[in-house]
């Protein structure tokens, strides 16, 4: 298929075809980058935004690496030396951004949504870095890729998604295209975290960790967001460590070849161990190193491009 689409808002609109276009895509952008020289003319004379009213390391730097690599103009925008501070709006921002010919905005914000409506008041277009505990798309989309890539397939596949998830837009994403994808997701944690709602998604809810653990080809680690929480949602870190978290003892129950993921960043001793998070089986920066190709991907295609058959060998 070819890609049609200006802007990247979500995985729950996409279907199939289409994430297996970015997929496919993104690995014609990893193979770039394995190359002496990493840089493809793509996006010469496109100007992108960085718009992150939320912090970041992981996305924020990818986008930003991706969009040089593409040779397209960057401005990183800064939301504490800027007029956000004023009490300027987000539509005024972005379309201020927009008097300065800028092509692309990526955005992330606390607010869920925030993203479909800048694509409805500017002309450019927009990619999801994350909006609130709605959706983080180019997240799912490297997830997706590191498991295709480590295992060769994701029908069929069990995925264990532990932690806390009802705040979590890597959940939502992961749900969406993993179940997509044909993969059979399990959501465990605290009963407070992992609401009976999110079977309507088309995945199934466990509260028995070791279960979860047992039967999964891959497990994926989410971080408790403290910044979302209210207090009575969660009963204290140590508590959560050692009834949920993934330590040498629950891992040993695991199937030896299980990939552990994290989209971070991590809690260490929180949620994964130390150990754990930095052993043999895990493809956390592996997923760090995917998410340069796929923001790639996710730029050029926004952009017009069509799909991997456009990117030069
Ligand atoms: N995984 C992720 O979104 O990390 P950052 O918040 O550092 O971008």
């Amino acid at each position: 298929m070819t890609w049609q689409r200006k802007h990247l808002l979500d995985i729950e609109s996409l279907t199939p075809d289409e994430i297996l276009t970015v997929l496919d895509t993104a690995k014609a952008f990893k193979a770039v980058g394995e190359r002496a020289i990493k840089k493809v003319p793509a996006l010469r004379g496109k100007t992108v935004v960085n718009l992150f009213i939320e912090p970041s390391t992981r996305t924020r730097t990818s986008f930003e690496l991706a969009a040089v690599r593409l040779s397209a103009d960057l401005v990183n925008f800064n939301t504490e030396a800027s007029s956000f501070k004023k009490g300027e709006t987000l539509k005024d921002t972005a379309r201020n951004l927009e008097a300065l010919n800028a092509d692309i905005f990526i955005i992330r914000h606390s607010a869920a949504g925030a993203p479909h409506f800048l694509s409805r008041v500017l002309r450019g277009s927009v990619v999801n870095a994350g909006d609130g505990a709605h959706e983080h798309p180019t997240q799912a989309l490297l997830d997706c890729f590191t498991i295709r890539e480590k295992k060769g397939r994701i029908a069929g596949l069990n995925v264990s998604i532990l932690g806390d998830v009802l705040y979590s837009r890597v959940a939502r994403s992961n749900v969406w295209a993993l179940t997509k994808l044909g993969a059979n997701v399990t959501l465990c944690g605290p009963s407070t975290l992992v609401p009976r709602a999110f079977e309507q998604m088309g995945c199934r809810v466990t509260y028995n960790v070791d279960e979860a653990i047992e039967s999964a080809d891959v497990l994926n680690l989410l971080r408790i967001q403290h910044e979302r929480q209210r207090k009575t949602m969660f009963p204290g870190t140590g508590e959560y460590a050692s009834l949920f978290g993934l330590n040498k003892a629950r891992l040993a129950r695991a199937k030896p070849d299980v990939l552990i993921m994290h989209p971070g960043p991590i809690n260490r001793g929180v949620e994964i161990d130390s150990e754990i998070a930095d052993g043999s089986q895990s493809v956390i920066l592996e997923q760090v190193t995917n998410g340069l190709a796929v923001r790639m991907a996710a730029l050029f295609l926004v952009n017009g491009g069509q799909g991997p058959q456009e990117v030069a060998g």
